[in-house]
């Protein structure tokens, strides 16, 4: 098939986020112009079953897919694109989501000229409220983050930075869910040596978690000023929040996402 003839997106590499994605595409634009490569052929059809999408080889999905969206593991994208290299060419925009690793490497794996587009996303993308954060290679221009952030948007929101940033960015959004299931775990906890069954204690925190998510998301107001309306002179809020700072949770949140943001330096790095 030639250039011209290539149209719609190959997700390669059908685990977590490659089936988010395929699913939160499917929902919003159905199967059309959509296909996925998977190593394994069960998954490969699994997933062209559940999404009514066919399933291709490696060189099968790049001769018919415009865009390559790679959603292997770290330390499978160099075998990766040791094989895709042969099949791709400038004609195609290739995406990956693979943490840590820099455009520069699949660049360098590519024919010249290939534009590469790095996204970092992270696992709410599951429920479509994903945060997927997107940095353009050396060959990749305005059209192909366009085009990039259009299929992104799918799951969720799309943010765009420079590459430099992306470290940072795993440490915040990439990992952040894990530590907002991890205070909702301690508040859980909380609620049980109150007394309160365990379940009762988890839709409490839970729907407040959110409901606090999406104050902070819609009414545009900093996280002090809707802190400080429900942090009354004298009262319970004002109590937990001295304990809170007793205990250095503020210091303890910026020490955890500096070590995340190390160990994504390191990652990059190569360093296992
Ligand atoms: N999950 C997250 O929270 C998250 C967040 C941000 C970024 N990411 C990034 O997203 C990427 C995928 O993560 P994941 O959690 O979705 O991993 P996963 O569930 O392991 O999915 C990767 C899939 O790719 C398949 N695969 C590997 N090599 C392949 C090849 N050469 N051709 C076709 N398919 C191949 C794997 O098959 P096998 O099962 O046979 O190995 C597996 O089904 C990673 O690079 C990760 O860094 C994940």
């Amino acid at each position: 098939m030639t250039a011209e003839g290539r149209r719609g997106l190959a997700i390669i590499g059908g685990g977590k986020i490659g089936e988010a994605l395929l699913s939160g595409l499917v929902r919003r634009g159905g199967p059309d112009g959509l296909l996925v490569c998977e190593r394994s052929p069960d998954r490969a059809a699994q997933l062209s079953e559940r999404y009514g999408v066919p399933a291709f080889d490696l060189g099968g999905a790049a001769a018919r897919a415009r865009v390559l969206l790679l959603a292997v593991k770290p330390q499978d994208i160099d075998v990766l694109l040791g094989r895709l290299a042969e099949f791709v060419d400038d004609g195609h925009l290739v995406v990956s989501v693979a943490a840590g690793v820099p455009t520069a490497r699949i660049e360098a794996a590519l024919p010249a000229g290939v534009p590469v587009v790095r996204v970092m996303p992270n696992t709410p993308a599951l429920v479509d409220e994903g945060m997927s954060v997107l940095s353009a290679g050396a060959h990749a221009g305005e059209a192909d983050l366009d085009e990039a952030e259009a299929l992104l948007a799918a799951v969720g929101r799309v943010r765009r930075v420079p590459e430099s940033q992306q470290d940072a960015v795993t440490a915040l959004s990439g990992s952040g869910p894990a530590y907002f299931f991890f205070l909702v775990e301690a508040m859980v906890d909380a609620g049980i040596l109150l007394g309160l069954p365990r379940a009762l204690a988890a839709d409490l925190i839970v729907q407040t978690a959110l409901g606090a998510a999406v104050m902070m998301r819609d009414t545009g107001e900093h996280p002090v000023q809707l802190r400080e309306a429900v942090t009354s002179p004298g009262g319970t809020t004002i109590a937990a929040i001295r304990e809170l700072e007793r205990h250095g949770v503020r210091a303890a949140l910026i020490a955890a996402i500096e070590a995340a943001h190390a160990r994504s330096v390191e990652l990059g790095a190569g360093q296992s």
